[in-house]
């Protein structure tokens, strides 16, 4: 069921449906809670899916400006106004960034962990100066010129080409994101801290997904998490580019659904 709800001032949009184990998905960059149509009825059916859309981000509209610690703060805002105790955070790339802030922050409201295609690492110096070149050009064209430079690398190659389904229904949701956000997401990421150190101690199960075909972060990025995390396991989604819950939804929402089964009876 949509909802909003006010957190930290600022109007949050979110679908909370099912009942179970609480398990809260954050999409990525520059995009919106629609990346995870294809989890919301699935996993609904056996546990509680809520799925919000970050400040500024979707139906989440807003000016203000964030970090990856405000955005952080929001998911804890949420939580908290919906009662959670402990719940099972998820974040896709950027989602993920988030995730690990939040994770470093409120430990023990947290349930169990899933990072899918994202990394720990904060931008190299190359990757800030990419950043500043996306703010300038997100400022002078606007998002579709974002959509253009981004969509090569946001699929498997062959989906792209094909240029099908998923993939145009992608590039809209880059479109309709406002640029203000996106200059906005852009600084955030530039700006983020290095969250390497943190990964030994991370207190609870974890999964780690990836599309053994993104060109964002390659799996051996993924590898290398798996390796950091105490408790993790890590599954590698087969012809699936950096949105492998759209790509590949029935291997992404298997690997979810196994995880918290086993995340049941566990404290
Ligand atoms: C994302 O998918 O959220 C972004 O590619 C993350 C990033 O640019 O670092």
């Amino acid at each position: 069921m949509a909802s909003t709800a006010t957190i930290n001032e600022v109007s949050i949009s979110y679908d909370d449906a099912g009942k179970g184990i609480p398990l809260m998905l954050i999409h990525g960059f520059p995009l919106d809670r629609r990346v995870w149509a294809e989890q919301i009825q699935p996993l609904s059916k056996v546990e509680r899916v809520i799925v919000p859309d970050l400040r500024g981000f979707g139906g989440s509209r807003s000016d203000a400006s964030f970090t990856l610690r405000t955005l952080a703060e929001d998911i804890c805002g949420l939580a908290q106004h919906l009662g959670l105790d402990r719940f099972v955070l998820a974040g896709i790339s950027m989602g993920g960034y988030v995730a690990l802030e939040f994770a470093k922050k409120y430990p023990a409201m947290l349930k169990g962990l899933i990072f899918i295609d994202t990394k720990a690492e904060a931008d190299t110096s190359e990757g800030k100066a990419g950043r500043d070149k996306m703010i300038a050009l997100v400022r002078e064209k606007g998002s579709t010129a974002v959509a253009e430079q981004m969509m090569p690398k946001m699929l498997a190659p062959a989906r792209i080409q094909r240029d099908d389904a998923v993939a145009q229904r992608l590039r809209s949701i880059i479109h309709e994101c406002p640029p203000t956000t996106i200059a906005t997401a852009l600084a955030a990421m530039r700006d983020r801290p290095d969250h390497t150190a943190d990964l030994p101690s991370i207190p609870v199960p974890t999964l780690i997904i990836v599309g053994d075909q993104d060109a964002i972060i390659p799996v051996s990025t993924a590898e290398a998490m798996n390796r950091a995390i105490p408790r993790s396991q890590l599954v590698v989604i087969k012809d699936a580019g950096h949105m492998p819950q759209m790509e590949q939804p029935d291997l992404v929402n298997q690997a979810i659904t196994g995880f918290l089964r086993s995340l049941a009876g566990s404290h």
